[in-house]
């Protein structure tokens, strides 16, 4: 029976690039999507940045741009990174929109109709100096046991001691540098304490991996304690209906971004969303999201949902951590590494899709990105396992019988070949279905081996040489089977046998393959025409396949060796052209090929790609050192009707900043925002260097206005 499912994944905080260590549970999802989507079930799969809190509005403030417009530059920056990665949502939304406005007032309104909600005044650390109350991690001071300074209000780097933010001595603003003082404020709470036999009986029935249940257990058994939902301006958020001043807390309108999402794509059409969310919905609904959430998720929101009438989750699929050579992302390492910069290195994002996968089962243990295993396992599977089993016979099928496959198979062989399908595919979907992936692949694989290992004892190549040769053996194969055909005929069915068999086989691991690697199994259909469709119950045979393109390439380790260099350094890649081959606005087929594309894969850049690239002439108002960063200048741009942009440049080697007042450059102006330590960079100047010189700042001849297009 077809099941009709809405998947959500975390929403990522608009306030920094996606890195690896997040792609793990939004390809966890992505893969389950695709799987129960081949599986003929109805899903629909949503997401959006998490765009309210404090860190968020400090964030905009010292980038100096509106809150808005910081966030509008994160969504788009992780909608390309997901895109880029193949994870399809069927739409990416933003906690700051009017369908969650809408949605969090309703449930808020509800919980609060429901008798949920009371207010009581507390006290909180406050900076006198900015007029904010100050979130614990906004507190630092000293240690109140080993006295080092400059600790973070819950435990001590040190000495390891654990102690609240009160109990730091000598306390100090992170945002001012003020001593806080303690002020009293309204707060709102939903009184969860009230809802916690309906928590627990959500809890029994939801699908949920034993450990997680295990510790929302052991919080249920310590009994819930009110929640405060609600925070003082300044903050960026939702005002709180009927409390002016008041703002909902980042966590009570994130979950309700799913619902947000969903109504979006629904075209805010509110009888199809309560098929959704509706106390009667016959949907399942789950939750990817990662184990440092499971209280808000497991606890929290189904709390707020019951108490707000709403259904509740069906279940949640819970990630660990991603660490990566062993150890948590570092980035003096280099092992902190964001989506883009592997996506920079010209790494397939496929490949990183198989490698989590490889590694994920439905628990919660932590994953581990080795970096010479991920070379060794993406080139040994995909390519030297799956790929090769069409590269090495799709050529003979192709230059021998016009790529149409046997319509009959010898006994033998149609054994043989029958073991692939049925039993074997069921069980792969079956591991799919409970997020074993790690299983699924294995088991996919063991099938891959299997095939290499009939093609081997076949030599479909020796028999092909046979033809050529007019001859008809006897030859032993390198397994040791010693053959010998009666007929050119024989020689030539035996070879159109073994291929037919084994391009079956490679359709069947491409279906298997599917969820994961979906752009390979695209153009590996491509290849397979009108049978890549088929059912996997039993062989199809006589169909056509179209002419073999190169699938996939492999690994070169250099590729991995640039993207640890672009992270090692401090300050990323982009503001630090030193990286980086010499750029030039003017020359996009440049002679030297990024050294990402060493291995020789798509080494030239379309027009359209080039055209993606907004250049633009600006001029250099402003340019002063950034204390704290030996390479990188502040730059104020003026792009003349385009407005004004600041951006940071690894120039400073070259260039004292007052030399360059005043000076017309190149810059990229479409460049997501990234925050740095420093602030905000939204854009990149261009320069030419290489090892013996540079950099160099590209300059238009006389002329040339600010604002004006370089194409
Ligand atoms: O922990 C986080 O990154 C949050 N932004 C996740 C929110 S998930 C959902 F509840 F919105
Ligand atoms: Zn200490």
């Amino acid at each position: 029976m077809s099941r009709r499912i809405l998947v959500t994944n975390a929403l990522p905080y608009a306030n920094g690039p996606l890195h690896l260590g997040h792609m793990v549970g939004y390809i966890q999802a992505d893969i389950w999507v695709r799987f129960q989507r081949m599986s003929g079930h109805d899903v629909t799969y949503v997401c959006a940045d998490d765009a309210h809190g404090t860190p968020i509005m400090l964030a905009a403030e010292k980038a100096g741009v509106a809150p808005e417009t910081f966030i509008a530059g994160m969504q788009a920056s992780h909608a390309a990174d997901f895109a880029a990665f193949g994870v399809a949502f069927d739409h990416y939304h933003s906690t700051h929109s009017d369908e969650n406005r809408r949605l969090a007032e309703s449930i808020y309104t509800r919980l609060k109709a429901n008798g949920y909600i009371v207010s009581r005044f507390i006290e909180q650390a406050y900076d006198p100096v900015k007029e904010m109350f100050l979130p614990d991690r906004y507190i630092k001071g000293e240690c109140p046991k080993c006295g080092t300074k400059d600790q973070y209000g819950d435990n001590c780097e040190n000495c390891g001691a654990t102690y609240g933010p009160t109990d730091l001595k000598n306390p100090f603003s992170v945002v001012s540098g003020a001593a806080p003082v303690l002020k009293e404020s309204e707060h709102y709470f939903f009184e969860l304490s009230k809802l916690q036999a309906e928590v627990e009986q959500w809890l029994e029935r939801a699908d949920v991996h034993s450990s997680v249940k295990a510790k929302l257990r052991e919080w249920l058994d310590g009994g819930l304690r009110d929640w405060d939902i609600s925070r003082d301006a300044p903050y960026f958020g939702f005002e709180i209906p009927g409390a002016p001043g008041k703002y909902f807390y980042v966590w009570l309108d994130a979950p309700i971004g799913y619902f947000a999402s969903l109504s979006a794509l629904l075209g805010n059409d509110d009888a199809k969303l309560s098929q959704f969310i509706g106390p009667d919905s016959t949907a399942e609904m789950w939750h990817f999201i990662g184990k440092d959430i499971i209280n808000f998720h497991g606890l929290f929101w189904p709390a707020m949902l019951k108490g707000a009438g709403h259904r509740q989750p069906t279940g949640l699929s819970v990630n660990g951590y991603l660490t990566v050579n062993g150890a948590k992302m570092s980035k003096s390492r280099g092992t902190f590494i964001k989506a883009r910069t592997y996506l920079d290195a010209g790494l397939n994002p496929e490949y990183l899709r198989y490698y989590f996968a490889a590694k994920l089962s439905d628990g919660v243990d932590d994953l581990d990105l080795n970096l010479d295993d991920f070379v060794a396992r993406v080139n040994s599977d995909i390519v030297g396992k799956y790929v090769n089993i069409a590269s090495r016979c799709a050529p003979f099928l192709n230059k021998y019988f016009a790529g149409q496959l046997s319509a009959t198979l010898a006994p033998a062989v149609a054994d043989t070949l029958g073991s692939y399908f049925g039993a074997k595919p069921a069980a792969v979907f079956e591991a799919y279905g409970r997020r074993d992936y790690a299983e699924a692949l294995r088991q996919t694989m063991a099938l891959a081996d299997a095939a290499n290992q009939w093609i081997q004892d076949v030599e479909p190549w020796s028999l092909a040489k046979l033809i050529e040769q007019h001859s008809l053996g006897p030859f032993r194969t390198k397994t040791g089977r010693d053959v010998s055909f009666v007929s050119a005929d024989e020689v030539r069915k035996s070879l159109h046998e073994a291929t037919t068999a084994f391009i079956e086989i490679f359709r069947v691991l491409t279906v298997l393959l599917a969820p994961v690697l979906p752009n390979l199994a695209a153009k590996a259909s491509q290849f397979l025409g009108d049978a890549a469709g088929r059912d996997l119950s039993q062989p199809q045979l006589g169909y056509t396949v179209r002419a073999f393109e190169p699938l996939a390439t492999r690994i070169d380790p250099a590729q991995i060796k640039a993207m640890i260099a672009a992270s090692t350094e401090s300050l990323g890649s982009a503001e630090a052209p030193k990286a980086k081959p010499a750029k030039t606005a003017a020359a996009p087929a440049a002679p030297t090929p990024p050294a990402a594309t060493a291995a020789g894969a798509e080494a030239h850049a379309s027009i359209e790609d080039f055209a993606k690239i907004d250049l633009r002439i600006a001029r250099i108002e402003h340019a002063e050192s950034v204390e704290g960063a030996d390479k990188l200048l502040r730059l104020q741009l003026d792009l003349g009707p385009l407005g004004k942009r600041q951006v940071f440049a690894g120039i400073k080697s070259a260039y004292p900043p007052e030399t360059l007042v005043g000076r017309l450059t190149v810059m990229v102006a479409n460049l997501a925002p990234r925050k740095m330590r420093f602030g905000m960079s939204e854009g990149m100047v261009l320069a030419a260097s290489n090892d013996q010189g540079g950099p160099f700042l590209l300059a238009p001849d006389d002329g040339a206005q600010p604002g004006m297009k370089v194409k």
